[in-house]
C-alpha cells in the first residue's frame, strides 16, 4: 500500500539534537516545500544554504511486514529519524531515496524527523566548483510511505521495442512471483507470468501519436502500475531515428526553477512546464539540464510526446576526491533506475555538462549504464571539439554565434565526434541575454539568433538535433547571470512569460496556427525613428500586409536566409508595395523610388548606397522633386517620427485560406488580462497549484513590453500564494503560482487582484 505523506508537516530552520525529544514551535507546511522563499531577483544566496528540520506524525493501524519511506527529492542531504531513532544519513539532491524503516515503526502514532542540510557540499556533484544555477533547499518533491504484508516489487524495468516485443525485469523482495496484466486503452489485452511477451499489431509510441500501454503487476495482493510505450531509438552518423523514421530533434534546455518557490512545485506545475515546452515553444525534445528532474514532468513528457534527454547532476567541475566520484556513480545509478521506464527518454546524459575528459570516471559511468540499461544510448555534453567520446553521442555546446551572420560551426569540425551520433546540446544563452522588457530591436535579434542557429543546425547532414540555451530564465549564483542573480537566457522568463524568441520556436511546429509580429510598428521605438523590416513568426504559407484598407503586398517566409527551417521568419521589408500611387512617375522609376524610400526607412537617408543615391538624385531632377518633396513622400508612405499612420493588418494564410489575423500600430491604451491555468484545484497525493498570469496588453492585444504596473494579490479561502502579495509586471507580464490547502470538503477560494484603478476577483474551487 502506498500512503502519501505530504500534508501537515512541522518546519523550523536549523537543527538541534534536542528537537528529537521536543520539536520546537514551528510553522505548518505541506510538501513539496521550499525551505527559503527567494525574492524574484537580488537574493542572498547564502540564505537557503544550511540546516532545516521537518517533522511529521502519522498513525499506523498495524505493523506490516515491511514499511518503506520514500523521499522523491530533498536538497541536498539529510538525516532521518524515526521515533527518536537515527535511521541513517542520505544523499538526495535530484534523485529519490527509499529507506526500509520496518524496524523503527510502531503501531499507533509515529514521528519522522528529517534534518536536512542544503549547503553546497563540495564532495557532492554538482558542487565543488562555481555552478551556474542554484539548487534550493527543502523536501521539495513528494514523500510516500509503503507498507507490504508479503513479497513486494522493489523495482521494475520495462523494455518495449517498436516490433511489440516486451521484456520485463522485476526485482522482487520475497519469494512470490508476479503476474503481469497488459492494458491498452484501459482494456486488458493479455495476462502472463513470463518476463517476455510479444504484442501483435502493436500500436507504437511516436511523436505524433505518443501511445502508452499500461503494465499492471500483481504480487502478493498488491498491484503496481507503469505506463510505457513501444518504440525504437537509433542514433548514428546519419542522425536520430524514432521507429526507423528520421526525426530532427528541435528543443530547449530546461532548469526546474520557478519564481520564489525555487524547485518546490507539485505535479500540475511540472506538467504545465512540459506542455509549455511542447505547445508554446514547439519543441519535440527537452534536455533536463543539468540534473534529473521531477517524475511528474517526465510522465507528462511521455503522455504528450515530448522526447527527453536527461543528465547527471553537474556543471563543468569534476571532483578529484574519491567521495565526489563515488557520489557521482551513486547518483548516476539512481538516475537511470528512476528514469529508465519513460518512453520519452531517448538518451542518458552521462557526462558532467562541459567537463574535461576523465577516462577513468567516464568509463565507470558508462559501465553503470551498460549494466542498468543496454537499450538506450548515452550522450556526453562538452564544450570542446576533440574530446574523448566514451558515449554513443557526441554532444557539443556551440556558442560560436556572435552575430546574426553565423549560427553554428560545421559538425565536420568536431574531430572527437567521428563515428558517433551528433547533437548540438546548447547555443545562444550567455551570448545574448535578453529580457522581456528589453527594447524591441534586442528582443527581435534575440529571436533571430535562435532562428539562425536552428537553421544552420537543420542544414547539417548527420546532426541529430539542436537544443538551445534555454527555455526559462533561471536563478543562479552571483557570478553568473545579470547582477540580479537571474540568467536571462530563456526564451521565456522565470515566471513563464514568452519573449519573442518563444514565438519563433512555437512557429516551427504545426500544432496551432502561429502569427506573431515580433517588431513594433512605431518608428519612435527605433533609433533615429527608422522603420526597420518587421519580423513575423508564423507557420502559415504567406502573410498579406495591409496599411489601413490598402494591401501593401503578400510576403513569403524568408527561405533565402533560412533555407532549412520548416517555417522561416517572414520579413516585411517593403512598406510601400502596391500602395504607391503617384501617377506622374513611370512604373520603372517608381521601383527605384520605392527602393530608395524603403532603404531610407531601414538605414536612414544619409546611408543610401552611392548608386541608389545617384539614381534618386537623377529622378528628383527628372520629376522636379525637392528634398522636402521626397521627405513628404517618405512621410506619406512610411512614417515620420511622431506621425500617426493607419493601422497595419497582417493576415496569415495557409493553402490560400486565412488562418490568423492580427493588427498593429501605435498603441492607444493598455488594459489588464488576468488568467488562471486551472480553476479547480484537487488535492491528491500533494497539494495542487494553478498559475496566475497578469498581463498588460494594448488595444491590439499586444503585450505592453514597457509596463511595470504594481498589484496587490490577496487570497481568501483554502489557498495560498506562493510568493509575496505585492507584485509588479516585468515587461507587461507577471506569473505566480497559487497552491491549494488541505480541505475536508469541496470549498471555494478566491484571488483578488488590485491594481491602480483595477480590481478583479477570480474564483477557485478546492477539492
Ligand atoms: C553553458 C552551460 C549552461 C549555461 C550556459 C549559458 O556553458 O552549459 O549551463 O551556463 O552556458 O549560456
Amino acid at each position: 500500500m502506498r500512503i502519501p505523506l505530504n500534508f501537515d508537516w512541522d518546519f523550523v530552520p536549523g537543527f538541534e539534537n534536542a528537537y528529537l525529544n521536543k520539536f520546537p514551535k514551528s510553522e505548518k507546511v505541506d510538501i513539496p516545500h521550499n525551505a527559503v522563499m527567494l525574492d524574484y531577483s537580488y537574493f542572498d544566496e547564502s540564505s537557503y544554504q544550511g540546516k532545516f528540520s521537518y517533522r511529521k506524525t502519522f498513525k499506523l493501524e498495524k505493523i506490516s511486514k515491511t514499511t518503506l519511506i520514500e523521499f522523491e527529492g530533498i536538497q541536498v542531504q539529510f538525516d532521518l529519524y524515526l521515533n527518536q531513532h537515527f535511521v541513517g544519513h542520505y544523499l538526495s539532491g535530484y534523485v529519490p531515496v527509499k529507506v526500509d524503516v520496518s524496524t523503527f515503526v510502531k503501531k499507533g502514532e509515529n514521528e519522522i524527523i528529517v534534518a536536512i542540510d542544503s549547503h553546497e557540499d563540495p564532495l557532492v556533484p554538482p558542487f565543488g566548483g562555481e555552478v551556474d544555477y542554484i539548487s534550493g533547499a527543502g523536501i521539495y518533491r513528494p514523500v510516500y510511505l509503503y507498507t507490504y504484508e508479503g513479497s513486494y516489487l522493489e523495482d521494475q524495468f520495462i523494455m518495449a521495442s517498436g516490433d511489440g516485443f516486451l521484456r520485463i525485469q522485476s526485482k522482487v523482495k520475497g519469494d512470490a512471483t508476479p503476474t503481469y496484466h497488459l492494458y491498452d486503452n484501459g482494456k486488458e489485452i493479455a495476462s502472463f507470468k513470463e518476463d517476455a511477451f510479444q504484442v501483435e499489431d502493436v500500436h507504437p509510441y511516436s511523436l505524433e501519436d505518443p501511445h502508452l500501454y499500461e503494465l499492471r503487476t500483481e504480487l502478493d495482493g498488491e498491484t503496481y502500475s507503469h505506463h510505457f510505450g513501444f518504440r525504437d531509438v537509433k542514433w548514428d552518423e546519419k542522425g536520430f531515428f524514432l521507429n526507423g523514421k528520421k526525426v530532427f530533434l528541435r528543443g530547449l534546455n530546461r532548469h526546474q526553477l520557478y519564481p520564489y518557490q525555487v524547485a518546490a512545485l507539485p505535479s500540475s506545475a511540472q506538467k504545465e512546464d512540459a506542455r509549455f515546452l511542447k505547445y508554446e515553444l514547439g519543441c519535440n525534445v527537452v534536455r533536463t539540464s543539468h540534473y534529473p528532474q521531477s517524475e511528474d514532468f517526465l510522465d507528462e513528457c511521455d503522455r504528450i510526446g515530448l522526447l527527453v534527454l536527461d543528465e547527471i547532476p553537474g556543471w563543468q567541475h569534476i571532483g578529484e576526491e574519491k567521495q565526489w566520484r563515488d557520489n557521482l556513480a551513486y547518483l548516476t545509478r539512481a538516475m537511470i533506475i528512476k528514469e529508465r521506464n519513460h518512453p520519452s527518454l531517448i538518451a542518458y546524459g552521462l557526462r558532467i555538462d562541459e567537463s574535461g575528459d576523465d577516462h577513468e570516471l567516464y568509463t565507470r559511468i558508462q559501465a553503470i549504464k551498460a549494466e542498468l540499461d543496454p537499450t538506450r544510448p548515452s550522450l556526453g555534453v562538452r564544450n570542446f571539439k576533440d574530446s574523448e567520446c566514451l558515449e554513443d553521442i557526441y554532444a557539443y555546446n556551440d556558442f560560436s554565434n556572435e552575430s546574426l551572420a553565423h549560427g553554428l560551426d560545421d559538425i565536420s569540425s568536431w574531430p572527437g565526434a567521428k563515428g558517433k551520433g551528433k547533437l548540438v546540446s546548447e547555443s545562444n544563452g550567455h551570448m545574448f541575454p535578453t529580457t522581456i522588457f528589453d527594447e524591441t530591436s534586442r528582443r527581435v535579434e534575440h529571436a533571430l539568433r535562435h532562428a539562425k542557429v536552428l537553421d544552420d543546425a537543420m542544414g547539417q547532414e548527420g546532426l541529430g538535433g539542436a537544443l538551445s540555451w534555454c527555455a526559462f530564465d533561471y536563478y543562479t549564483h552571483k557570478r553568473f547571470g545579470s547582477l540580479d542573480h537571474i540568467c536571462r537566457h530563456g526564451v521565456a522568463t522565470l515566471d513563464r512569460g514568452k519573449k519573442a524568441a518563444a514565438y519563433f520556436y512555437q512557429s516551427q511546429a504545426d500544432d496551432v496556427p502561429v502569427l506573431y509580429l515580433a517588431s513594433s510598428m512605431q518608428s519612435s521605438d527605433y533609433n533615429a525613428a527608422l522603420f526597420p523590416p518587421a519580423i513575423i513568426f508564423t507557420n502559415a504559407d504567406e502573410v498579406d500586409v495591409y496599411q489601413g484598407e490598402n494591401l501593401i503586398g503578400t510576403f513569403l517566409p524568408d527561405r533565402k536566409n533560412y533555407p532549412h527551417l520548416p517555417h522561416p521568419p517572414v520579413v516585411i521589408d517593403d512598406w510601400i508595395g502596391k500602395r504607391f500611387d503617384e501617377p506622374k512617375i513611370s512604373a520603372k522609376d517608381q521601383k527605384t523610388i520605392i527602393k530608395g524610400l524603403n532603404f531610407s526607412a531601414q538605414k536612414g537617408f544619409n546611408h543610401l548606397p552611392f548608386g541608389l543615391k545617384i539614381k534618386m538624385g537623377l529622378l528628383m531632377a527628372k520629376y522636379h522633386y525637392s528634398f522636402t518633396d521626397v521627405y513628404n513622400l517618405y512621410g506619406k508612405y512610411i512614417n515620420h517620427w511622431g506621425s500617426q499612420g493607419d493601422d497595419f493588418t497582417f493576415v496569415a494564410k495557409k493553402g490560400g485560406q486565412e488562418v490568423r489575423r492580427i493588427k498593429s500600430g501605435s498603441s492607444l491604451e493598455g488594459h489588464y488580462e488576468v488568467s488562471l491555468s486551472q480553476k479547480r484545484l484537487v488535492n491528491k497525493d500533494t497539494f495542487d497549484t494553478t498559475f496566475l498570469q497578469i498581463q498588460k496588453k494594448d488595444h491590439y492585444g499586444r503585450l505592453c513590453h514597457h509596463a511595470f504596473d504594481a498589484f496587490e494579490v490577496e487570497v481568501s479561502g483554502p489557498i495560498r500564494l506562493l510568493g509575496p502579495k505585492y507584485l509588479h509586471l516585468e515587461g507587461g507580464h507577471l506569473g505566480i503560482y497559487v497552491a491549494s490547502k488541505e480541505v475536508k470538503k469541496e470549498s471555494r477560494a478566491s484571488v483578488i487582484i488590485k491594481g491602480n484603478g483595477f480590481e478583479e476577483e477570480l474564483e477557485i474551487i478546492v477539492a
